[in-house]
């Protein structure tokens, strides 16, 4: 079995979501016969941003493979007959956002840290996120709506805010982390998909405690 943990938080040794991350991934190491484990920190090294050299990249790759129809094979067609080129860093980028593709792809279990930044994602995150969100790879857009096809997977997610969103809390309308997860990975097809939360936990050292010891008993029922 391949697992993929991805780490996104900013905050080094303090961060709550690469404890719970790591506790997740020890668990499941314990529980699996066999575990190959990739690891991406995406603080220490990020993948790349989508950009118009990036998406240029990305159409000349299909456009070379004849996979480009309509009207956006004919804007291609015109712009390389014009002159247009991949530059070797745009290349270069594509290529780095393809092999976070290909880990996520080849991955059953997919653990990730993910903190609440300004109500949703940390920006790495996203970009990692970005990269996943591919056409013909991850998902498709078919006459009767989308199909997903990344079924297969199971996805543990490591959360935590430092305030309280879930339930009945009256800012759970400005969670704009958990709910675009959950979103993303079932738009994609992905169906098995588990939160362990620590929320809570600028609220004060009894409230932080209390979520990282509920987080902690989540993670160890998995
Ligand atoms: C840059 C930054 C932005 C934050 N924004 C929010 C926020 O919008 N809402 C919230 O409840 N907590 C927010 N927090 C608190 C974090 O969600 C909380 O500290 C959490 O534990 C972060 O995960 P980490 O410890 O793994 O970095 C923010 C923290 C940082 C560092």
């Amino acid at each position: 079995m391949k697992l993929l943990h991805i780490d996104s938080s900013i905050t080094g040794a303090q961060s709550v979501t690469r404890q719970l991350s790591a506790i997740v991934v020890s668990r499941l190491e314990k529980t699996a016969t066999s575990l190959s484990i990739t690891y991406r920190d995406l603080a220490a090294e990020p993948v790349p941003h989508q950009s118009p050299s990036i998406q240029f990249a990305k159409l000349k790759e299909l456009h070379d493979i004849g996979a480009l129809s309509g009207d956006i094979g004919e804007m291609v067609d015109a712009a390389l007959k014009e002159g247009a080129k991949v530059e070797p860093s745009a290349q270069v980028e594509f290529a780095e956002t393809n092999v976070a593709l290909e880990e996520f792809l080849e991955a059953d279990v997919i653990v990730i840290g993910a903190p609440m930044y300004n109500f949703g994602v940390p920006s790495q995150l996203k970009a990692w996120i970005d990269c996943l969100a591919v056409p013909g790879k991850t998902f498709n857009y078919t006459a009767t709506g989308v199909e997903g096809l990344a079924g297969a997977k199971r996805v543990i997610i490591a959360s935590s805010r430092g305030g309280i969103y879930s339930e009945s809390s009256p800012i759970a309308a400005m969670d704009h982390q958990e709910p675009f997860l959950k979103s993303f990975f079932s738009f994609i097809g992905v169906t098995d998909i588990t939160f362990v939360r620590a929320e809570g936990v600028s609220i004060g050292p009894e409230q932080r405690q209390q979520a990282l010891d509920s987080a902690l008993v989540a993670a160890a029922a998995l």
